[in-house]
């Protein structure tokens, strides 16, 4: 049986629409496939339709279980489709959190309990919640491979350090590797900011990436508010087509670089993701041409300090800046303006003002 968390301290990054869809995609093609819901928010279990307050028999009460009062694992696992089936979460499951986390022993819990699993399955899925701390950290403890999502609408990968330190005392500590893998999740081509993202997390995972790439795909969205997958919701969406994509890749399992390579790799690219990145802009409909000139390209007006224009009749540019202080002004038409959304600035030599910008 292999063993797959998605993990991710970051919300919203696609986590368990990845577990539920990932998981649907392997029973498609044939495999006997067990998703554990290790989120208290119980997203996983709301997304196939299961209402984790109703239920007695749950991951939390797995993990809670003591002596006599055993409760049996294979009454906690619910047959969702022939293939597919579930462990929930129950909100309780936050309790834990803060309870176990000074008890060391607690972290073989979930191992224990997946040893106990009698039906033979083929994949074992975890989604787990938006946090690094016990819960995260057991699921990790326990799989074989990790896939991290990372989303491309915003700037995703400041935090991924922590998670990857997680995985490496894991390795030091507990002796025991886990295969990384980065999955672009959330992309948009039509948006560039989306390419730009992509540069940087292929940068930061290289092999370490999955090649399958998740589009934004509203099904995704839709069939976990209907508790499908979109498997059964959309079978023509390219949100299922992605999902079957990346099952299919998993099963071919040919990404297995060593994670000492990739965390070398990993490190320079946390070192740069310190920079910071700033969006400026300027609403001039009129305008025909806007630079942005500053400390940071010496103030040269050039084709590379020329801002992008929205259909709106706004202007902007997005800089990725080291913490510090800059001096700036914008070039409209010719005519050198502070900027006016900017309400800190100072007097310049020429008798006029240049705006400030504090990055700590
Ligand atoms: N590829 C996608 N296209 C469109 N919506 C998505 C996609 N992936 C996730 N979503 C939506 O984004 C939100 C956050 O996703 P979710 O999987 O719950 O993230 P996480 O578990 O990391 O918090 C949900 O509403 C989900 O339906
Ligand atoms: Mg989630």
């Amino acid at each position: 049986m292999r063993i797959i968390t998605v993990a991710n301290q970051k919300g919203g990054c696609g986590k368990t629409t990845t577990a539920i869809n990932l998981a649907a995609s392997l029973a498609h093609l044939g495999k006997k496939v067990l998703l554990i819901d290790l989120d208290p928010q119980g997203h996983a279990s709301f997304g196939l339709g299961v209402d984790t307050q109703k239920r007695d028999y749950s991951i939390y009460h797995l993990m809670t279980e003591s002596g006599n009062k055993k409760t049996d694992v294979q009454k906690c696992i619910i047959e969702y489709r022939r293939n597919f089936h579930l462990i929930s979460s129950h909100v309780l499951l936050s309790t834990i959190e803060q309870e176990f986390s000074d008890k060391p022993n607690a972290v073989m819990k979930l191992n224990e309990i997946i040893k106990s699993i009698k039906t033979p399955y083929d994949y074992l899925i975890i989604d787990s919640p938006p946090s690094l701390g016990f819960l995260t950290f057991s699921a990790l403890r326990a799989s074989d491979r990790v896939v991290i999502p990372i989303e491309t609408s915003c700037f995703s990968l400041v935090g991924l350090n922590k998670l990857l330190s997680m995985i490496e005392l894991i390795k030091i500590k507990l002796n025991h590797t886990t295969i990384v893998n980065g999955l672009v999740t959330l992309f948009d081509r039509r948006v560039r900011y989306s390419l730009l993202m992509f540069e940087e997390i292929k940068k930061c995972f290289r092999d370490n990436l999955m090649d399958t790439i998740i589009r934004v795909n509203i099904s995704l969205r839709e069939a976990a508010s209907f508790g499908k997958a979109a498997l059964e919701y959309k079978r023509y969406s390219a949100g299922t087509k992605d999902y079957l994509k990346l099952a299919d890749e998993i099963l071919k399992d040919n990404k297995i670089r060593s994670l000492n390579k990739f965390y070398r790799d990993t490190e320079t690219l946390i070192a740069r993701s310190k920079s910071i990145l700033v969006k400026f802009a300027l609403h001039s409909p009129e305008a025909q041409y806007v630079y942005l000139v500053g400390d940071f390209n010496n103030w040269a007006l050039n084709d590379n300090s020329l801002l992008d224009r929205s259909e709106s009749g706004g202007w902007q540019k997005n800089l990725t800046l080291k913490p510090g202080r800059y001096k700036y002004k914008f070039v409209v038409d010719g005519r050198w303006i502070h900027d006016p959304d900017n309400p800190h600035n100072e007097d310049n030599i020429f008798g006029s003002l240049d705006s400030v910008l504090n990055l700590e």
